[in-house]
């Protein structure tokens, strides 16, 4: 087991939510590592979100997509290990155009893997979900759990977690593999549920509440997860997998009280909407193996959702050029008919 992260970095997705801050994180901490980010910019990429690193010397931007074969050989042959953020990443879409989930997150991860092997790196770690369990109606997810994936960016996301095990497998590349549970904090795309709802509070918009609002999510603070996959890069074993939960499992209807409190707005701007179709009730993470292997969330949630809260009111300048153009086409598709048919909640 080596102490130390890989010299050099290749980082997929880097310009998205969770990868930016590993990236950012990244550079602080460690002088001597480069990083390269690969990333396709989609509506969910950001080349802001990489402000804070864009002068540093140990830094490099690639512009261009994971399943292009050509390139990421041509990436993989200057790097020590992947790190593989990449991916379609939200449910709601995915229910809507499954095509792109399939394409990044299984055959993505797929070139990935080839390069990785091919210049014999000396990790790989793909960050997975806690989704690929399916829905878990009591106790916790282990990471020998059978998958049961029910949408199709779950689904998706174990395709690609099964071929990093049959890498490691088959190849003996040194792959780790890491279920996250739903993350949130700074630069975090407004189509997730809690950037979506701060920022439609800030506005005084309705906030679309799926079904009865009683489904539960364990909010996990980005920078805790980051801290995690550090931890898993430098002292996880080969070939096996990790599980990675914040512990702090809320209904979304205490979730959004929670929000709208902090902003000081009112329970009647909540819309009770048509649910999500397939939607999972409940995820849950048995986190020992990691915590075995030193690691535990620093960040309570209610502190963590403070700073999220602020972050997004001091940030309009960051969030408000992303709601327009394609992502108002999409909200309406996704929220227009259902809100006329919602009703209050309180
Ligand atoms: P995100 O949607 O914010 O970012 C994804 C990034 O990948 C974007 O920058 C996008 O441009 C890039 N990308 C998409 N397709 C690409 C392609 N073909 N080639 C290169 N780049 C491409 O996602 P996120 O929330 O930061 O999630 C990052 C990873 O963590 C994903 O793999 C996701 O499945 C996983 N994850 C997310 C959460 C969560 O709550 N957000 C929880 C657990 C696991
Ligand atoms: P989301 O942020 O989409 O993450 P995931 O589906 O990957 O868990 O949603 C989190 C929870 O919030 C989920 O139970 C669905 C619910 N939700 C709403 O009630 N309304 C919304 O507008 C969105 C986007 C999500």
């Amino acid at each position: 087991m080596s102490d130390a992260l890989p010299p050099r970095l290749l980082v997929t997705g880097g310009a998205g939510f969770i990868g930016s801050a590993f990236v950012r994180r990244v550079l602080r901490r460690h002088p001597v590592v480069s990083v390269t980010v690969l990333d396709k910019l989609t509506y969910a990429g950001n080349r802001a979100n990489l402000v804070d690193v864009e002068s540093d010397p140990r830094f490099s931007f690639v512009h261009g997509d994971i399943a292009d074969a050509e390139l990421v050989d041509r990436l993989a042959a200057e790097v020590d290990a992947i790190v593989n953020f990449a991916a379609e990443s939200h449910v709601d879409r995915s229910i809507e155009e499954p095509d792109a989930f399939i394409r990044t997150d299984v055959y993505g991860t797929f070139v990935l893997l080839e390069a990785a092997r091919r210049h014999e790196h000396r990790r790989y770690l793909q960050i997975s979900t806690d989704e690929v369990y399916g829905h878990v109606p009591e106790g916790s997810s282990t990471e020998e759990d059978l998958l049961k994936p029910r949408s199709p960016y779950s689904a998706s996301k174990s395709g690609g977690d099964l071929l990093v095990g049959a890498y490691h497998a088959t190849y003996g590349l040194p792959t780790l593999l890491t279920r996250a549970s739903n993350n949130f904090g700074p630069y975090q795309y407004p189509e997730k549920v809690i950037p979506l709802f701060i920022t439609n509070a800030i506005d005084d918009e309705p906030l679309p509440l799926y079904g009865d609002g009683l489904q539960i999510r364990d909010w996990l603070y980005v920078d805790d997860h980051c801290d995690a996959l550090e931890a898993v890069l430098v002292r996880g074993e080969p070939g096996e997998t990790y599980n990675v939960g914040g512990g702090n499992e809320l209904t979304n209807l205490e979730l959004t009280r929670a929000i709208l409190e902090l902003l000081d707005r009112p329970m009647s701007l909540v819309r009770s909407v048509p649910d999500r179709a397939g939607h999972d009730r409940r995820y849950s993470v048995d986190c020992s193996k990691l915590h075995a292997l030193g690691w535990q969330p620093i960040v309570g949630f209610a502190e963590a959702l403070e700073r999220t809260v602020r972050w997004y009111v001091d940030h309009g300048d960051w969030w408000r050029p992303l709601k327009s153009g394609e992502y108002l086409d999409y909200y309406r598709r996704q929220y227009g008919d259902r809100l006329a048919a919602g009703s209050s909640v309180d």
